[in-house]
């Protein structure tokens, strides 16, 4: 199977990208560098240098002999769109190439400008190559459980039966963002519904929690090859900073109250869910959904989870409640549903003190890189 990976530079496209390799699949990926520049631009970096794109394909199939075609320029821009369809005709595409951070949406009205017409137009222009070049092509795109918000009922995978005066119908469950970013994915979702129903695309949209780690099998032996680690407030999520701050002695920033509660996942299990959802494709005319994380934590559970885990391995690790800057609920019902992705046949690794062990231990390694001004920004909601 031929699988172009948009946003092949990042986080999470990086480790797709060499995971889909190892099992077989042809892989191109696409990306123009947006989230270095705009970490450049924020004045952050991630804990280590990470090599561009060659160098990291170079890398790759030094050590494991499987070759990745890279491409390199802006998906907003059609001219260049077409330019990737037309080399690399797909038979899937994994849609990670959008603007992620819900602080950088929240940063000013340039910041805000940029999440929504990156987001919605790589998205839109990804409809429309799809349509000319490959219109049987599956299309795996990242959304986040972020787009349902802490709706007061149970979350369901994707849909809700709703029975009104005697009649049904089954929508799109209730959506209600809690930052910019988080909107542009509702909006995304739309898109994509929209032209499932206009064209008869297939989709699975993953509606995917906030993710951990940078260990996968691929890279677990060559540093070169592991991905971005954010700590930062803009471009880290949450638990890849609190090892940062437990490595640095930096009190552990909880907003508020701390019982925000999230879905998350380790970072190997998204490229499992990513590989379990190209081969088993939506149907045709189908926008299919799942839930894709593992385990639900509040704030206060992983910042006690990474207290306790660093005190052991010897460190002072304290946790300081600061003024929430986001506008959210700090105590909330959350229970969501994930069995889609568990019965494809998704095995959880879930959050043990081994797991955080490693992490830690690997980012004592990188301590004297850490910069202690980049982790509180202080960018509020409101
Ligand atoms: N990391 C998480 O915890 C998480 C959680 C839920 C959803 N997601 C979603 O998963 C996807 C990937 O997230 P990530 O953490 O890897 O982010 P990332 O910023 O590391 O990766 C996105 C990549 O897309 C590229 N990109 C963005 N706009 C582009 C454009 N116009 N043209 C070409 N390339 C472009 C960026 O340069 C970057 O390399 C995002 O859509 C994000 O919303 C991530």
């Amino acid at each position: 199977m031929r699988v172009l990976i948009l946003g092949g530079d990042g986080y999470l496209g990086w480790p797709t990208a060499m995971h889909l390799t190892s099992k077989g699949y042809k892989v191109a990926v696409a990306d123009s560098y947006l989230r270095r520049r705009l970490c450049k631009e924020e004045d952050v970096a991630p804990l280590f240098e990470v090599p561009d794109l060659r160098e990291r394909v170079f890398a790759w199939k030094y050590v494991s002999g499987y070759n990745i075609k890279v491409f390199i320029g802006d998906l907003a821009e059609w001219e260049f769109v077409e330019t990737v369809f037309r080399t690399f005709i797909p038979d899937a595409i994994v849609h990670y190439a959008e603007q992620p951070s819900a602080p950088y949406s929240m940063l000013n009205r340039r910041s805000a400008n940029l999440t929504l017409k990156n987001n919605l137009v790589v998205t839109l222009n990804l409809i429309f190559a799809v349509r000319k070049f490959c219109p049987d092509a599956h299309i795996v795109k990242l959304g986040t459980m972020g787009e349902y918000g802490t709706p007061n009922i149970d979350i369901e995978e994707g849909w809700l039966d709703v029975d009104h005066k005697g009649r049904h119908q089954k929508f799109l469950y209730p959506r209600q963002a809690g930052s910019l970013y988080h909107t542009t994915k509702i909006m995304d979702t739309d898109l994509l519904w929209f032209y499932v129903r206009m064209w008869n695309f297939r989709v699975t949209d993953l509606m995917q929690g906030p993710v951990y780690g940078l260990f996968t099998n691929e890279n677990e032996d060559n540093e070169q090859l592991l991905p971005f680690f954010n700590y930062d407030e803009i471009f880290g999520t949450v638990l890849n900073r609190f090892v940062v701050q437990a490595v640095v002695g930096y009190p552990l920033t909880v907003y508020g109250k701390g019982n925000q509660t999230r879905g998350y996942l380790n970072i190997k299990d998204t490229l499992t869910c990513i590989r379990l959802s190209l081969e088993n494709p939506a149907k045709i005319g189908e926008l299919r959904i799942f839930n894709q994380f593992t385990e639900t934590f509040s704030v206060n559970e992983l910042s006690k989870k990474v207290q306790s885990v660093g005190n052991n391995l010897g460190l002072n690790v304290n946790i300081q409640h600061i003024e929430n800057p986001r506008k959210e609920a700090e105590e909330h019902y959350y229970n969501p549903k994930h069995t889609g992705l568990s019965e494809l046949g998704l095995r959880a690794n879930l959050l043990t003190d081994e797991v955080l062990e490693q992490m830690i231990t690997f980012v004592l390694k990188h301590k004297s890189k850490i910069t202690i001004d980049q982790i509180h920004r202080k960018i509020k909601w409101a």
